[in-house]
């Protein structure tokens, strides 16, 4: 397996589990752990044992945010030139399932993380927020796009311009999160959640996952129509064959996977 030096990387069975390992620093995302987070999930999601993906921190911090003694002497120039934090849009790209299992503070990029993710499952001691204003800037990995589709605007609004951190029950309640479960169960709760998903047909699971991303994106005339072709495809697919002759014979089914 490939050696990184801000990650730590498994699989277990189908379920790949990335985990952020900058603790001295709360996982703050610097371009080294934006690359090798990328870089894994890019393998991840061309490797056919793989059905999802967990991506995770620490108890204390699934990641405080963009690293911001890194971005603190950037000019304007550099940011553009190097498209600044460009490089985490591929994570909406990947056709495998990723679930968040957050534990602690996911402020700033940290919750545009999680949220670039497809399941939140969050620790009780969860924390949410999009901080960037305190620094005289404002979220830069989708962040005021994505919490506004989940949350809406009353909370993004109130979120991003005072740089308030939202604790689980309040994230749970807006929409935010999946699932909230005891701190010391997140990750555990996850791995289980993601061999749930590995285990049925990829490729259902990866049109599921992009039918549901449509909704983000398009009216509802066009994602009901993007869903309904969707929809057709998975009939020229064994695993709707299976599933489907699965369930009048009464047995489980056994996908291909892919
Ligand atoms: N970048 C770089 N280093 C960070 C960091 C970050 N985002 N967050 C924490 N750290 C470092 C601290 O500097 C500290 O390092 P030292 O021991 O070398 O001083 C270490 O992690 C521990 O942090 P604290 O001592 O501050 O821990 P705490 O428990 O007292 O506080 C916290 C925790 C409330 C999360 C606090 O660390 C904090 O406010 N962090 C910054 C949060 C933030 O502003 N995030 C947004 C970043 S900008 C962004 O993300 C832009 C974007 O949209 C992409």
């Amino acid at each position: 397996m490939t050696e990184y030096q801000t990650i730590l990387t498994e699989t277990d069975g189908r379920v790949a589990v990335i985990t952020l390992n900058r603790p001295k620093a709360l996982n703050a995302l610097n371009t080294e752990l934006m690359g090798e987070v990328v870089a894994a999930v890019r393998g991840f999601d061309a490797d056919p044992e793989i059905g999802a993906i967990v991506i995770t921190g620490s108890e204390k911090a699934f990641a405080a945010g963009a690293d911001i003694k890194e971005m603190q002497s950037k000019s304007f120039s550099e940011v553009v030139g190097q498209q600044f934090f460009g490089a985490w849009d591929e994570l909406s790209r990947t056709r495998t399932p990723i679930i968040a299992a957050v534990a602690g503070y996911a402020l700033g990029g940290g919750c545009e993380l999680a949220m670039l993710c497809d399941i939140i499952i969050a620790g009780e001691n969860a924390r949410f927020g999009q901080p960037e204003i305190n620094l005289g800037v404002i979220p830069g990995i989708g962040g005021s796009q994505r919490l506004t589709r989940a949350v809406g605007k009353a909370k993004a609004m109130d979120l991003v311009l005072t740089g308030r951190q939202m604790k689980v029950d309040e994230a749970e309640r807006a929409g935010l999160v999946s699932r909230v479960v005891p701190t010391d169960e997140v990750v555990s709760t996850a791995r289980e959640v993601a061999a749930t998903i590995a285990s049925k047909s990829f490729i259902a699971a990866s049109y599921g996952k992009e039918a549901v991303n449509r909704a983000f994106e398009s009216s509802l005339t066009e994602g009901v129509r993007a869903e309904r072709s969707l929809f057709y495809s998975l009939f020229a697919t064994a695993d709707q064959t299976e599933g489907m002759a699965a369930f009048v014979e009464k047995r489980e089914p056994e996908f291909k996977h892919r």
